[in-house]
């Protein structure tokens, strides 16, 4: 949560910064704010310009303010955790002498014993922030030397935390500290970057130096230096080259990026299947002989992960009963690692993220790891956190992911999953050739069954027009379909602002079913499945009640017409992967309620794409 971005080199300071930060805007946008450095006649000085709301507010702003310009400056859009979103809380912040501004993404946990410290010290504060407490400590532990009070006063402070700092006192530098929270360098000619993703460096730049935990960077316009917080000594750092497409992060037409997302799935369904599939086999660069080894003396399975992946992680969970015969287990990250999990050598914890970066999904990988689990992260952002400090990685091929709802890196996820489930169970001698390879040529089918499904776009919009202003909404699935129902809920909620709620449908007679009346709009996952029937009877009963029924089913079935005032139409298919077709019908209804209703659909309140505090 929260952007940061970091400028040195010969271009104009705000277009640069500005650039970078609407690139990171997904990461937090209640305000924003950037600080440069002026330097008249040998003399160097630094102006900060902040405003409440989106970028466009400090856009506004800077047109209307004279005098900032320059060639090195930081900047940042905030997702507020200390202090409610305001300008006097946005960053960057400054120490009492202005010769010091920070930018920060992450937490101080100590901030408010560091603070009553400085207080007494006779540092003045401005904001309820927690990262004021940084640039007044770095300001108190100078003595001439820049780095070393950066260094010490990093020291002083508990929590998780990126920080990119400006300061008159050397004006040619940026200096950047990383623990937990992301941070990447750009490397460019006579110039160089900071920011908290590589989207914000694709204008410029595509050679990158990721930073790892404790480590610190000085970065001059033709030189970058990374050293170890502890003990200072210099590192050498790999440089990686980013090959994505800078079109991916765009529009490209689109009214929002949520709606390019979902149109760019059958893409991404072809692309993970052309990198993990070779000659009708599931091949993982990244799972050697020693991870196989352990692969198969595995005796429990953990999915953990948060909001969406978590409802991946469900589908997974599903996907390894059927093709492995293990009965795993699927936890939220942030219940996981404060429940003290018995585990040891023997699990394997399958940790599903799209930024790689959620907090509470790295700590819950670091618990497993310090307990010997086996980790194995599915994610989606390369060269991310959770990435690099998994035992072993598979990437989901989706692209960068802007629209804060997901969708596309969810459908990865769940092509994924089946893959592995597929290889695994085969591995473990528990899935016979015969029946992988059915799976196998149905995982071909998908891109164009995944088409098939957009093409009901025009159907979802027309329900859409009829029932955007209902306020509550119910969702049910059973077996493999049930995630989806809360799939479904999570992404009408996140944003159209209605109430919704996934159930499984066997339990709608245990408490859901006084909700329904005429009123009530549910939505019914009913694919042909093992049980199709059941769920029939269900509607059945919603229908007893007057509720309006908008089902999801399989093409072909005329029967369920009969029974639903709505029906979206998906292709038949394996039950296990019918998830990642029957979730497309759900994200367009969500989006078109969304955009109904007027509400902002890439950047729904309150949320944020990365979420990198617990
Ligand atoms: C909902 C959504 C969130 C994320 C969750 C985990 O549309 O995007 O619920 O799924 O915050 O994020 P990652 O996958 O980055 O760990």
């Amino acid at each position: 949560m929260c952007g940061i971005v970091g400028y040195i080199g010969p271009k104009e300071i705000v277009s640069v910064l500005l650039g970078g930060l609407e690139k990171l805007e997904y990461r937090g946008y209640d305000s924003s704010g950037i600080a440069c450095v002026l330097e008249k006649e040998g003399c160097a000085k630094l102006v900060s310009v902040k405003e409440k709301g989106k970028l466009i507010s400090l856009k506004g702003k800077l047109a209307k303010t004279k005098g900032v310009s320059g060639h090195l400056g930081i900047g940042h859009t905030r997702w507020a955790t200390h202090g409610a979103p305001s300008t006097e809380n946005a960053h960057p912040h400054g120490d009492c002498t202005g010769k010091f501004f920070l930018v920060h993404n992450g937490i101080i946990e100590n901030y408010a014993e560091l603070k009553r410290e400085l207080i007494r010290k006779g540092h003045r504060f401005s904001s309820e922030t927690d990262t004021e407490v940084a640039v007044h400590l770095i300001e108190e532990y100078y003595n001439g030397n820049v780095l070393e009070a950066f260094r010490k006063a990093i020291r002083r402070m508990n929590g998780f935390f990126a920080f990119v700092m400006i300061t008159a006192h050397e004006p040619g530098k940026l200096f950047a500290f990383k623990r937990s929270n992301p941070l990447v360098i750009g490397i460019g000619a006579g110039e160089n970057f900071v920011a908290s993703d590589v989207p914000a460096l694709l204008a410029h730049t595509r050679r990158v130096i990721y930073l790892d935990d404790n480590e610190l960077a000085v970065v001059e316009k033709d030189k970058v230096s990374v050293l170890q917080l502890e003990s200072g000594k210099p590192l050498r750092k790999e440089i990686s080259v980013i090959k994505w497409d800078t079109r991916q992060a765009e529009k490209e037409g689109y009214p929002h990026f949520m709606l390019k997302e979902i149109y760019e799935q059958p893409h991404v369904i072809e692309t993970t299947l052309k990198a993990l599939m070779k000659s009708r086999r599931v091949l993982f660069e990244n799972i050697n002989a020693s991870v196989e080894k352990r692969l198969k003396k595995i005796q429990r399975v953990h999915f953990v992960s948060c909001g969406t992946a978590y409802h991946a992680g469900l589908v997974g969970g599903y996907m390894v009963e059927k093709c492995v015969r293990l009965s795993p287990r699927t936890a939220v990250s942030s219940e996981f690692r404060y429940e003290n999990p018995a585990i040891n050598e023997n699990d394997l914890i399958i940790l599903i993220t799209q930024s790689g970066e959620t907090a509470d999904t790295l700590a819950a990988l670091r618990e497993g790891k310090a307990r010997g689990a086996l980790t194995l992260a599915i994610v989606n952002v390369v060269g991310s956190t959770i990435a690099r400090e998994a035992d072993c990685v598979i990437y989901t091929h989706a692209g960068p992911e802007i629209g804060v709802a997901s969708t596309k890196a969810y459908l990865a996820q769940l092509m994924v999953l089946a893959l592995f489930s597929v290889y695994f169970g085969q591995l473990r001698g528990a899935l016979p050739a015969k029946r992988a390879n059915g799976f196998m040529k149905d995982f071909l089918k998908l891109p164009s069954q995944v088409r098939e499904v957009l093409k009901q776009e025009k159907v979802i919009l027309r329900c859409a027009q009829q029932l955007y202003q209902k306020r509550n909404f119910l969702y049910l699935g059973r077996g493999f379909n049930f995630p989806n129902a809360l799939e479904g809920a999570l992404k009408l909620k996140e944003i159209s602002y209605a109430h919704a709620h996934g159930y499984p449908a066997g339990e709608m007679k245990h408490g859901p079913i006084a909700l329904i009346d005429q009123t009530q709009p549910v939505i019914c996952l009913a694919p042909f499945s093992c049980t199709y029937e059941k769920m029939i009877s269900n509607i059945e009963e919603i229908r007893a009640r007057k509720g309006i029924v908008i089902s999801i089913a399989s093409r072909g079935d005329g029967e369920i017409q009969k029974l639903s005032h709505y029906v979206f139409y998906v292709p038949q298919t394996e039950e296990m992967i019918s998830p990642i077709l029957t979730v497309i019908p759900l994200q367009l209804f969500a989006y078109h309620i969304a955009c109904l209703n007027d509400r902002d659909v890439d950047q729904p309140r309150n949320l944020a794409k990365s979420v990198t505090v617990e």
